[in-house]
């Protein structure tokens, strides 16, 4: 039976010019987690030779750009997110020249490179914490409070659990928002915006095209290190401003990376971005990220987050869109990283779902980030022994309770350390390294083995199995890619809502329109447009068509 249509209502328009064209309004960017995705020397630990023989396979799938989790050198306290030298490159991952050649050949097979700089915190080994005069200028360091110091400065605590303080031998603390490993810098110290754009100016001459700036939202601190007084900060992560996030501080320094950035896209004739990681409370915090003087793009988390309900995903993709139109940005859709559980677990298990989601974001207006693996549906992995976790907040049991239980898609941490659905809340299960080809692990990874287990039953999984099968989901992405680039509709432009029965969703693009089912079940409607791309099987017959329960179709008009 064909559904009674609710009456269309605009979405807010995303600008088409608003600053301009530019490369990344419309870029699909995709996350390679070096340590995972590709082996090139046996030691079970992706590097980038391995990354760079495996770009031919990202330019196939059909993407703009690569961006580079960090690869510098670090004692991997917390992935590498711990650096003790932001301009070398740990041996683990290879040699600057490995570097240079990864860039050269993604940009001479037309791929542009983004790689991480980490701001908020360095490593403990980083030379200027080796030093203690140093240290208690460039880092964090209060006395504690108590009648000899022997309580933490304040109340904050880590991400990864525990208190955000640890005291030295010498009786005084340091603020590490996440690992003890991790000392957050003093950005009030000139000293670490010169550093940090001299960093930013060694990558760029090297070639990259932009930065992902981790921890975007934390450098500047409240004065005074106010306490919280809150017993659960965990829960107010990304739903409040804190007093050690999202302080309006952090915009000055963007607005300075973002003429050196602009400056140096100038010269070089070339533009290069700035996209922040920035978990904000709100849609329209978010946008101050990425205001016409500071970055180019700002993850919306929020879309992550949101459960798989037609009217949630309707409001989230409204708010969204207002909030970045407002400052004439496009907006940055992200549905997996390595620091949350991959969408095909986080939505109920349900790799129907995440296709469907898939093609859902690839069909909205602006920029969007695809997680290595996800092309392949790689779920969570959800039996990781515990003698092979390497993530710090499991050592230090910070997000486990925070994390919605299993099977849960309404709910998930929000500052990125966790989300529904996983094993337990950590990281590895979204981090085991690819498969590529053949029946047992480690699956092409690399000659040796994985530093993670690989589970037994990816063999279907492997790009080799999936490359050539139409019902793939790596064929799914290749096929969506595809027709984003044919179709100067899609990407960056306009958008408008068109009537569908409760629970669907319909919008338009210029010369496609696309469906969104998001109910268990078959839904009947005129048929729209010309089927052009399904993420599951559509019958259309006599003008009807048959949208199947958790799927997404795009139609020419
Ligand atoms: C990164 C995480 C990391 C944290 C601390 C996050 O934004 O994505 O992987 O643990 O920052 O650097």
């Amino acid at each position: 039976m064909t559904q009674e249509l609710t009456s269309p209502s605009p979405a807010p328009q995303a600008p088409g010019t608003g600053r301009g064209p530019g490369w990344w309004r419309d870029a699909v960017i995709y996350q390679v987690y070096v340590r995972s995705f590709a082996d090139s020397d046996g030691d079970g630990i992706g590097d980038l030779r391995g990354a760079r023989e495996r770009l031919p396979y990202l330019k196939d799938l059909g993407v703009d750009a690569v961006w580079l989790t960090p690869f510098y050198a670090s004692p991997q306290a917390d992935g590498g997110y711990d650096v003790a030298d932001y301009r070398a490159v740990d041996p683990l991952f290879g040699t600057l020249q490995d570097a240079d050649d990864l860039i050269r050949t993604a940009h001479d097979l037309g791929l542009r490179v983004i790689v991480d700089i980490v701001p908020n915190h360095t490593s403990d080994r980083h030379p200027w914490f080796q030093d203690p005069e140093l240290a208690r200028q460039r880092y964090l360091f209060r006395p504690g409070k108590g009648e000899s110091g022997e309580l933490p400065p304040n109340d904050w605590e880590s991400v990864f659990g525990g208190p955000a303080w640890t005291r030295t031998d010498r009786g005084d603390w340091y603020l590490h928002l996440f690992a003890p490993e991790q000392p957050d810098l003093n950005w009030d110290n000139p000293e670490v915006h010169t550093e940090f754009e001299a960093i930013m100016r060694f990558w760029l001459d090297l070639g990259v095209d932009g930065f992902r700036v981790d921890v975007a939202h934390g450098m500047i601190k409240a004065p005074g290190l106010p306490d919280i007084g809150h017993g659960a900060q965990a829960q107010l992560i990304g739903a409040q401003v804190l007093p050690f996030f999202d302080q309006d501080g952090v915009h000055a320094i963007h607005r300075a990376w973002r003429r050196l950035l602009d400056g140096y896209g100038e010269a070089l004739g070339r533009q290069v971005i700035g996209v922040a990681e920035a978990w904000a409370p709100t849609a329209e915090r978010l946008a101050l990220y990425v205001r016409p003087d500071e970055l180019h793009q700002a993850f919306n988390f929020q879309f992550l987050n949101a459960p798989w309900q037609a009217d949630a995903l309707r409001s989230v993709i409204d708010a969204s869109l207002a909030a970045t139109a407002s400052v004439g940005a496009p907006t940055t859709w992200v549905l997996s990283n390595h620091d949350v559980v991959r969408h095909t677990t986080r939505l109920g298990g349900s790799l129907a779902r995440a296709r469907a989601a898939t093609l859902l974001m690839l069909a909205l207006p602006g920029s969007a980030y695809l997680y290595q693996g996800e092309e392949l549906g790689l779920p969570e992995v959800t039996d990781l022994p515990d003698e092979v976790r390497q993530d710090p907040a499991f050592f230090r049991g910070g997000r486990a309770t925070g994390a919605a239980g299993p099977g849960t898609d309404t709910e998930s941490a929000p500052d990125g350390v966790a989300a529904a659905g996983g094993q337990d809340g950590f990281r590895d299960g979204c981090r085991v390294p690819l498969p590529w080809s053949g029946e047992l692990p480690p699956y092409g990874f690399g000659p040796g083995g994985s530093w993670l287990p690989q589970p037994a039953d990816w063999g279907g999984l492997t790009v080799a199995a999936q490359t050539g099968d139409p019902a793939s989901t790596l064929e799914l992405y290749r096929a969506a890619l595809g027709l984003r680039r044919r179709l100067p509709g899609l990407g960056d432009g306009a958008m408008s809502w068109a009537p569908a029965p409760d629970g669907v969703l319909a919008f338009t693009r210029p010369g496609l329109l696309c469906t969104v089912n998001t109910l268990g079940h078959d839904v009947e409607l005129p048929a729209p447009g010309t089927l052009l791309l399904s993420s599951a099987p559509v019958t259309v017959a006599e003008a009807t068509a048959q949208l199947p329960g958790d799927s997404c179709t795009w139609w020419a008009i």
